[in-house]
C-alpha cells in the first residue's frame, strides 16, 4: 500500500503533520513531496524543524525530480493526496501543468484513474480558486477543503486535526480512530 502525499504552501502546516504521523502509525508506504512553497510556510507555522516533518515519508523525494517514481503512472500506488493544496498548486492540477513532481504526480494519479484528494486553504475563496476547484472535481480529484467540522465536539486542536486526517483517510478505506463519527444519536 503505497500513498503519495504531497505538501505545498497553503496555510495548514499542522494537517500535514497530522496526517503523515497517522499514516505512519498505520504503517502505510509514503512517497513525501514537499514544495518549496511548503517550506516557507513551515517557517512561520512549524513548531519543530522541518526535518521533523520530511523525516515522516517513507521516501522523500525533491519536488523538482521529474524522474521520480511517482511521475510515471507504471508505478502504482494508492493514491494521491495534496494537504494543504496552494491556490497555486490547485490550479497547475486544474490544468494539468506538470512543472513540478507535486503537479506531475497529480496529473498521473488523475490519468490513471487514482483517487486524488486535494486539501484547499484559502479565505475568502476567490473566483480563479472556485473555478479551479470545479475543474479538478470534473477531471476526477476529491476537493476536501480544510474545513473541520465540529459536530464531533473537539476538545483540542489534536481533536480537529485527527477530524481532517480521518476525513483525508476515509477517502482510501482507511481507519484512523481519530475521529468520532455522527451516529445520529
Ligand atoms: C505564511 C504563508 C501563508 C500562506 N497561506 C496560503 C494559503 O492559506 N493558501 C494558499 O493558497 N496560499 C498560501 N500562501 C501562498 C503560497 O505559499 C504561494 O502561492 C506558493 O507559491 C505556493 O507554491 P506551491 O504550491 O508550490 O507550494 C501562503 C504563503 C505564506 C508565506
Amino acid at each position: 500500500m503505497k500513498l503519495v502525499v504531497g505538501v505545498t504552501g497553503g496555510s495548514g502546516a499542522p494537517y500535514a503533520l497530522d496526517l503523515l504521523r497517522t499514516l505512519q502509525s498505520l504503517g502505510i508506504h509514503t512517497h513525501l513531496v514537499v514544495s518549496q512553497g511548503a517550506k516557507r510556510v513551515w517557517e512561520t507555522e512549524g513548531k519543530d524543524p522541518i526535518e521533523d516533518l520530511l523525516s515522516l515519508g517513507t521516501e522523500l523525494h525533491d519536488d523538482r525530480n521529474l524522474a521520480a517514481s511517482i511521475a510515471s503512472g507504471s508505478y502504482k500506488t494508492l493514491g494521491m493526496v495534496i494537504v494543504p493544496c496552494s491556490s497555486s498548486t490547485l490550479a497547475k492540477v486544474a490544468l494539468g501543468l506538470g512543472d513540478n513532481l507535486i503537479a506531475r504526480a497529480a496529473h498521473v494519479t488523475l490519468k490513471e484513474r487514482r483517487k486524488l484528494v486535494l486539501v484547499p486553504r484559502e479565505a475568502p475563496y476567490p473566483r480563479p480558486m472556485l473555478e479551479n476547484m470545479l475543474k479538478a472535481h470534473d477531471a476526477g480529484a476529491i476537493v476536501l477543503p480544510a474545513s473541520p467540522g465540529f459536530y464531533s465536539t473537539p476538545e483540542s486542536v489534536d481533536d480537529i486535526l485527527g477530524f481532517m486526517t480521518a476525513r483525508i483517510l476515509d477517502q482510501f478505506d482507511l481507519e484512523t480512530g481519530r475521529m468520532k463519527r455522527w451516529t445520529g444519536k
